[in-house]
């Protein structure tokens, strides 16, 4: 592989740099100019943000590009978008799954994601989805790193077949147990599917990520079970709490409680921001809560909260589009984080929580970390942020996977003055 030079791109901190990347590692990062012309291969930055490439800790790809399939959904629900998934599923092929998947990791190659977790429904019971992504996950390994979440989407303990397929799911190449508390059918089937998923996790040696209390009842309380679980295996740093929306309604000292927990057990956060953004409040009068989960508070507990993409187009969510900046735009409205303090907060939630939570070994611009560079249409996070800018190059281990030209306009000049041509945010 030929080394590349990055030229004159622009650090967070407002440094110009040239960065030179050899064999996919970052091998020198020096003052702009210094390394510019030293390699055949050259990308000039011209000024524009570089940082470290995103990582995406939560979508659905087998769901992914089926809004509107069967039907679209009417009430914007969670109940008749997984209506919709249960009745699309039933007859699911794998040129139909291997299509849109495909696509949406096109799309997150193109928004600048490296790093991808999907979960996988494991309750669709030819598990043509999960074999077809497990095969995806081969063929885009030089453009995205991809790990399969074994996602009992039904769950686990609701019918008799969920755990086999699960298991059978594991020993086709599912990189994590997943589960859906919440939505079994008892609170002690809900403990009981923490405690099936963590045995076969630590029996197979794999991860755990759950969809867990994504309700706004402050009834439910499994994110306790899976933080005291973890702690007592001893697993946190390979377990994700997925939404934890019922968060945002506990009583505070409550919340209190679990968050101590949380931070104790060492387990991740991820929040959905688009998803959640609608899903939840649905039963509430006015006012109407925003049903959150509380990111000031974890933050303030050292809990390491990513921030999730969830839906691409699906029944559940149907806008939306495998962009992460998407994701923390919605966020900074949903979650009050408009102050400008928060524009850092956002951005190290974005590349260096999401990129730990996928166990991102050497990510860093630092010599010596992964050679993976996202260079912007922008010169700042809060630019970037503002107009969710285009990514003109994503450099995945050192080889440009993919550049995009940004959006130009060119506007009539007013009477009698010459046309102007501009980037319309
Ligand atoms: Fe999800």
């Amino acid at each position: 592989m030929s080394d590349i030079v990055i030229a004159n791109g622009r650090t967070i901190s407002g440094d110009n740099i040239d960065i030179k990347i050899s064999e996919g590692v970052i091998d020198s990062i020096e003052s702009a100019g210094t390394l510019s012309g030293t390699v055949d291969n050259e990308y000039n930055a011209d000024e524009r943000l570089v940082t470290p490439t995103f990582s995406e800790p939560h979508v659905h790809l087998d769901i992914g590009l089926t809004a509107g399939e069967p039907r679209w959904n009417q009430s914007g629900t969670l109940s008749e978008g997984i209506s919709l998934w249960n009745e699309y599923k039933q007859d699911l092929s794998a040129e139909d799954v291997r299509e849109r998947a495909e696509q949406t990791l096109q799309w997150l190659a193109a928004n600048g994601v490296t790093r991808v977790r999907t979960h996988v429904d494991t309750t669709e019971e030819t598990l043509t989805g999960l074999r077809e992504i497990l095969k995806l996950k081969k063929k885009y390994q030089e453009i995205i790193s991809l790990e399969v979440v074994a996602f009992p989407q039904a769950g686990i303990l609701s019918d008799p077949q969920h755990e086999d397929l699960l298991i059978e799911a594991i020993e086709l190449g599912a990189d994590l147990i997943g589960g859906i508390p919440h939505f079994e059918l008892t609170y002690q089937d809900g403990v009981e599917s923490i405690e099936l998923a963590m045995d076969l996790a630590e029996k197979h040696d794999c991860g755990v990520d759950m969809h867990i209390d994504e309700v706004d009842d402050e009834g439910s309380r499994f994110t306790e079970v899976l933080a005291s679980e973890s702690f007592k295996r001893d697993i946190g740093d390979r377990v994700t709490a997925s939404h934890a929306t019922a968060l945002h309604s506990y009583p505070n000292d409550y919340a209190d409680k679990v968050i101590g927990m949380i931070a104790d057990s060492g387990m991740n956060v991820i929040t959905n921001p688009l998803d959640n953004s609608v899903l939840q409040g649905r039963y509430d009068e006015y006012p109407r809560r925003r049903g959150h989960t509380r990111i000031d508070e974890l933050h303030e507990a050292n809990v390491t909260v990513g921030i999730g993409h969830d839906s691409i187009m699906d029944p559940v969510y149907h806008y939306g589009t495998a962009d992460p900046l998407d994701a923390a735009y919605v966020l900074i409205h949903y979650a009050h984080m408009n102050g400008y303090t928060d524009v850092g907060t956002i951005w190290e939630m974005l590349t260096k929580a999401n990129a730990s939570i996928l166990g991102a070994e050497s990510y860093g611009l630092e010599p010596g970390a992964e050679g993976s560079v996202l260079v912007f249409d922008g010169k700042t996070p809060f630019d970037v942020l503002r107009t969710r800018a285009a990514r003109t190059a994503v450099i995945n281990d050192g080889r440009i996977v993919a550049k995009t030209d940004p959006a130009q306009t060119t506007l009539s000049g007013p009477t009698g003055e010459e046309s102007v041509t501009f980037t319309p945010k």
